[in-house]
């Protein structure tokens, strides 16, 4: 009932954005899109509420977020949701933000399944507490058949760590003469990371403010279209996502040619 609200309120999208929407589905979309979800602690602080409330608003963001993205045809969307640094925060926050995980699927896996989502993760498992692993494996499982949007939650995810993960995969490979000097190429180191299986990220936003990529898909972005935008996560939306497209849709990538005036 509450859950059947909450989708006629959020995806009734208003006539111009609709308008708007249809104009820049006639032009290529980006495919990969990454953002790095920023500005729930800033949220809840404007609002002298508990940092907790803003990450709670957040994943409100992130269903709406997914819905649009899935609307827009973007084939693969993955959200920074908890860094290998943000265990740094304190233990009262990051049991809320482990909690979130479990919430959110079990509030919205049966929307993701209708919309033919299929829900994978980037990060280091290893440290997560069991009910957070078990609520990510439970959504992975219920959306694994499905072949719409990849929704790809980047959690206790860091890129140097994972970097370092694909050296010792392709240092063990060598030694063990699986693999020669001369097959180590950008196609089998990419071929090492969590994201083999992924095109790089055509467009990498991040909200907030902040103009950093704090550990985020170094070697994935590295011809990435850049957007950063002051909304803070929470108030990030349907507009917010389209204003962000349609700019991007007027750049031009060159990949360092002179060719290629429009996105390709
Ligand atoms: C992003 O919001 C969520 C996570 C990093 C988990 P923040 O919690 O970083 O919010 P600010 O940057 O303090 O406003
Ligand atoms: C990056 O945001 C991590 C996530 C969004 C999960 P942070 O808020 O942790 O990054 P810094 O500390 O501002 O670099
Ligand atoms: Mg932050």
């Amino acid at each position: 009932m509450f859950d059947k609200l909450l989708r006629k309120k959020t995806t009734a999208v208003p006539s111009t954005l609709q308008e708007r929407l249809a104009i820049v589905k006639e032009k290529p979309v980006p495919t990969h899109v990454a953002i790095i979800m920023d500005g729930n602690g800033r949220w809840a602080k404007q609002r002298k509420l508990p940092r907790i409330a803003g990450h709670h608003e957040g994943m409100k963001t992130v269903r709406k977020t997914t819905l649009f993205a899935n609307e827009l045809g973007i084939q693969v969307l993955t959200l920074y949701a908890f860094s290998t640094e943000n265990w740094k925060r304190p233990k009262l926050e990051i049991d809320f933000l482990m909690k979130l995980p479990g919430e959110f699927l079990s509030t919205y896996l049966p929307e993701l399944v209708e919309n033919n989502v299929k829900v994978e993760m980037i990060g280091s498992s290893d440290l997560l507490p069991s009910h957070t692993k078990e609520a990510i494996q439970k959504a992975m499982e219920a959306t694994a058949h499905n072949d719409g949007m990849i929704l790809n939650f980047a959690m206790n995810y860091g890129s140097r760590f994972e970097v370092v993960e694909a050296v010792k995969t392709l240092a063990l490979q060598l030694s063990e003469n699986t693999i020669q000097l001369e097959e180590l190429t950008e196609e089998t180191v990419s071929g090492a990371m969590m994201t083999s299986h992924l095109p790089d990220p055509d467009l990498l936003i991040r909200t907030s403010g902040e103009v950093r990529l704090s550990n985020f898909m170094l070697w994935q972005l590295a011809y990435a279209e850049l957007a950063f935008t002051e909304v803070l996560w929470p108030d990030f939306n349907e507009e917010s996502m389209l204003s962000i497209i349609e700019d991007y849709q007027k750049r031009s990538r060159r990949f360092g040619s002179l060719e290629g005036d429009e996105i390709k």
